[in-house]
Order: structure tokens, then C-alpha cells, then sequence
């Protein structure tokens, strides 16, 4: 069946956050990109995101993966059926694109992936379960070009700590882009990490990365001739 076709479950009716037939949607504060984390986790929803392995989720102990920016979900679907030993999340704050994530899941029987309809530093910073994570993927962020849109992209220094508290001891932290400045820009949030060290040796990205797995964007860029950098981080045990 096409995306279309599939009624995804009517999440908004009550106004707050809520979990149903494999998608959680995340009731966001007004404010959706802010550098200032306790303004994210001050909101009225009562909703409590439960451990993955509740029954709403993933009912099973198996590691977690998270994909932020999951787009249209090419990526993680196909991770999902590599690799069924392992429980995957999506991110997407748009929901269309939720939308086509959640008809893979249907569609293709995917026990083990959820798609989580939100903002990704919101949702880590108000719910998702601290030290619960092994491996967290972030692929074809908006790069945000511009100096004074620097707030809007998702690496920054705020979101990488996040990260650090999301994931268990030795997770990484794979970022993969095609723009050479926010490639730039990601190496040098990671450096002022304390919580982070590259796994790559200088220049601590890779270009070419065996059965990484594509997305809509790896294909397109790649079509386009565009070199796709990849960087990988493990974070330090404290
Ligand atoms: C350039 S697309 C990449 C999609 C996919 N990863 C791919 O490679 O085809 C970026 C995606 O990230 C989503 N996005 C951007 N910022 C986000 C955020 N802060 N939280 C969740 N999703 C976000 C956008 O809605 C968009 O679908």
C-alpha cells in the first residue's frame, strides 16, 4: 500500500504527546530550536515516555538505535531488516515525512522500528531515557548554511551533550553530510566535547564507508557527484 493509502493513527485529537500502533507523536513547546535546554523540558504535557522495552514500544531488551532526520525512513527500514537483532528509532519532525516512515513499518511487518513524530533535541531532552541508547545516527542534517541560521542546526554544542547523557557507556555518534562546512562545523562541536572522541584518525572523516546503507539523500547527492563525509564518535567513559 502506498503512504497514502495507510491511515496513520489520529494523534493530535487530545493536544498532548501520545503513543499509538508504532508512532509516538511529541507534543513540542512553541519555541522547537533553542540552544537553552531548560526551556525544552518545561512544558504541561503529562505524558511520560516509557523504557523501550514497555510494550508500547519495543516489549524486548534488544539495543537501542536511534536515526535523527529520518526523512522518508529509506535508511532505517532497510537497517531494520539488516539487523533484527536490534530495536530502531526514527526521528522526523515533519510529519508527511512520519507519515512515509510509519507506512514502511505497516507495510513491511517492521516489529523492531518505531518512528518517534518530533523535534529531535526536544524529544531527547524532555523524553527519551537517559543511558539507554547504543548507537545514534544522524544522517543529511539541514546543514543550515548560513552564519546567523547556526541556531537552527541540530550538531551544536547543547544537543551533543545530550547526546552524551542519552547514550550508554561506549555508544558513538555517526554523522553523515554532504556539505563540507557542516562537516567543518560537526568536528569542531565534537572537539569542544568533553564527552566525545573521534573514532577516525585525521582528518576524522571518512569519505567511503562500506555497507553504511543509503538514504534519499546519499542517493541524490551521490548522483550529483557530491563527496559524502563521515564521522564517527565514541563517547568517553566518565
Ligand atoms: C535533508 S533531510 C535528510 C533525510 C534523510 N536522513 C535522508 O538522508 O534522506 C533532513 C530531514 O531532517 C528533518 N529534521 C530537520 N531538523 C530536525 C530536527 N531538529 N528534529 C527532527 N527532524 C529534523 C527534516 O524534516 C528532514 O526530513
Amino acid at each position: 500500500m502506498k503512504p497514502n493509502d495507510l491511515q496513520i493513527p489520529q494523534l493530535r485529537v487530545q493536544g498532548f504527546s501520545v503513543i499509538k500502533d508504532r508512532v509516538c507523536y511529541l507534543k513540542s513547546p512553541s519555541k522547537t530550536t533553542t540552544s537553552d535546554a531548560s526551556t525544552l523540558t518545561t512544558s504541561t504535557d503529562p505524558f511520560v515516555f516509557p523504557d523501550w522495552k514497555h510494550q508500547d514500544l519495543f516489549g524486548n531488551n534488544q539495543p537501542v538505535k536511534i536515526e535523527y532526520c529520518s526523512g522518508n525512513g529509506g535508511w532505517i527500514a532497510a537497517k531494520a531488516i539488516d539487523e533484527p537483532g536490534v530495536n530502531w528509532v526514527a526521528v522526523e519532525m515533519k510529519r508527511s515525512r512520519t507519515r512515509k516512515i510509519w507506512a514502511k513499518i505497516k507495510n513491511q511487518n517492521l516489529a523492531n522500528l518505531f518512528v518517534v513524530n518530533g523535534e529531535g533535541e526536544f524529544a531527547t531532552a524532555k523524553h527519551f531515557p537517559k543511558q539507554s541508547v547504543d548507537a545514534i545516527f544522524i544522517n543529511f542534517p539541514d546543514p543550515w548554511p548560513k552564519r546567523y541560521h547556526a541556531r537552527h542546526r541540530l550538531v551544536k554544542p547543547s544537543f551533543v551533550k545530550m547526546m552524551a547523557e542519552l547514550l550508554k557507556e561506549n555508544g558513538t555518534v555517526t554523522v553523515v553530510t554532504d556539505d563540507e562546512g557542516y562537516s567543518d562545523w560537526t568536528l569542531k562541536i565534537f572537539k569542544g566535547s568533553p564527552h566525545f572522541v573521534s573514532s577516525i584518525p585525521t582528518p576524522h572523516y571518512t569519505t567511503e564507508w562500506a555497507n553504511y546503507g543509503n538514504s534519499y539523500f546519499e542517493t541524490l547527492w551521490r548522483e550529483q557527484g557530491r563527496v559524502i563525509r563521515y564521522h564517527h564518535f565514541t563517547k568517553i567513559a566518565e
